[in-house]
């Protein structure tokens, strides 16, 4: 066996969680390897938020976030904040502006969110290799990982890979691997804030819409959200459709309101006596995209003025327009996946420090860990809360 490098902790992944455990833990005077199969640290933060780094929200709660154990994020996000990464950003004077529902984006680039994090790895003293492959990972006494670049040693070792969610971005789901080696469960990974698709007569509707947004509330279970949703050429996507996809489940159906806030019952029995000789896409057309507003009255087969309709059909045109049940087919996966939801059970995890209770030295933490937040900087703020606990604890 080839002498190995000796650390005090050895940071598996350069992402955003990587990146903050191994400054966090490098700053506390631990000589940290941080090693990446990748060429290039945080690429998923570089492509994040357009090219902006949607990189924290400003109402981060607990129950935005979705996880086996609904408690268990409780802890890591209030010891570490968004205002103690907000401060940090500020520190490093980067601009940043709310866009909107309380999620902040740097004004010029995400590269500064990763020159930020690199320049504290740096005051940590971390070591960071990037194009390290790793070929095995041992532990005889202390973990060994071998890698295309040599081996090295140390008796703690934080999972920080991520989890499958774009797979052509080297994403990969070597932490369920690594966790199942050492005797840790993994909640079934599925691709979670990504597109819906549609079949059938569904996809007839979507189709020819692809391109058109309205506002929506989306509705699946007790999850509800208001945005934006978008027709696709496969289904249906959208802020407001990517949110609810991650409580759909396969055979599920969705309800979305395609007027929310309006009594668009009353709307159409006054254009009934104030306007008896317009279409129904044309009354509709003043609540939604004429294009939608021109296939929903076709899908409601209401062709004629809206004075020949009766009281009770523009009951039952409302009624199905604010709550339109579609069943999506599927999902467009991994590969269009912007999170995966499940992952490492956190039944097994400290939920303080993140540490593995039952394999001394090991930490899980980031998306590989079963914990997903909603759209908006949910995400990278678990990134940043479980990477400072993991950091604070090696
Ligand atoms: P992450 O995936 O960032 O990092 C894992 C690292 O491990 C990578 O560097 C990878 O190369 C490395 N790795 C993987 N397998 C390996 C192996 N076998 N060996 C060695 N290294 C390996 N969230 C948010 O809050 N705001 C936003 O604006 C966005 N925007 C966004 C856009 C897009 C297109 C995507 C795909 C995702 C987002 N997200 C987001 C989600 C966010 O990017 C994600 O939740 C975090 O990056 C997760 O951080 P981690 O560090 O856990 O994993």
């Amino acid at each position: 066996m080839t002498a190995a490098l000796q650390f005090d902790a050895i940071v598996l992944g350069a992402g955003a969680a990587g990146l903050m455990c191994a400054l966090t833990a490098g700053q506390r005077g631990r000589r940290v390897l941080l090693l990446d199969h990748a060429d290039k640290v945080g690429a998923k933060i570089l492509i994040s938020g357009g090219g902006r780094c949607n990189f924290t929200n400003l109402d981060v709660r607990p129950d935005r976030f979705l996880s086996n154990n609904p408690h268990f994020a409780k802890s890591a996000l209030a010891r570490y904040t968004q205002h103690d990464f907000i401060a940090l950003v500020e520190r490093h004077g980067i601009a940043y502006h709310e866009k909107t529902l309380g999620q902040l984006f740097c004004d010029g680039s995400a590269r500064q969110i990763v020159a930020l994090l690199l320049a504290e790895c740096e005051r940590g003293a971390v070591d960071v290799r990037t194009g390290h492959a790793i070929t095995a990972i041992e532990k005889p006494d202390q973990f060994r990982v071998t890698t295309s670049g040599g081996a090295f040693t140390a008796p703690n070792l934080v999972l920080a890979t991520g989890g499958p969610a774009i797979p052509k971005m080297g994403a990969t789901g070597f932490a369920y691997d690594v966790a199942r080696q050492f005797g840790l469960a993994v909640i079934p990974p599925r691709p979670a804030l990504v597109p819906l698709t549609a079949a059938d007569a569904l996809l007839d509707v979507c189709r020819p819409l692809a391109g058109v947004a309205l506002d929506t509330i989306a509705s699946c279970g007790n999850a509800q959200f208001r945005e934006a949703m978008l027709f696709t050429h496969r289904g249906v996507s959208g802020p407001a459709i990517l949110q609810i996809s991650s409580y759909w489940q396969r055979c599920e159906s969705l309800t979305l309101d395609l007027a929310p806030g309006l009594d668009l019952a009353a709307l159409l029995k006054d254009r009934k006596q104030s306007r008896p000789k317009i279409e129904l896409h044309t009354a509709l057309g003043e609540v939604m995209p004429a294009r939608a507003a021109q296939a929903f009255a076709a899908m409601l087969n209401s062709a004629g003025t809206v004075g020949t309709l009766s009281d009770k059909a523009i009951d039952g045109i409302a009624a199905t327009l604010h709550a339109w049940r579609i069943a999506p087919s599927g999902t467009e996966g991994f590969a269009k996946a912007e999170v995966t939801a499940g992952g490492i059970d956190t039944a097994a995890l400290s939920s303080k420090s993140m540490a593995a209770r039952s394999v001394p030295g090991l930490y899980c933490i980031g998306e590989a860990v079963d914990v997903t937040g909603w759209l908006g900087g949910y995400n990278f703020q678990w990134a940043w809360s479980s990477g400072w606990c993991a950091g604070m604890s090696l």
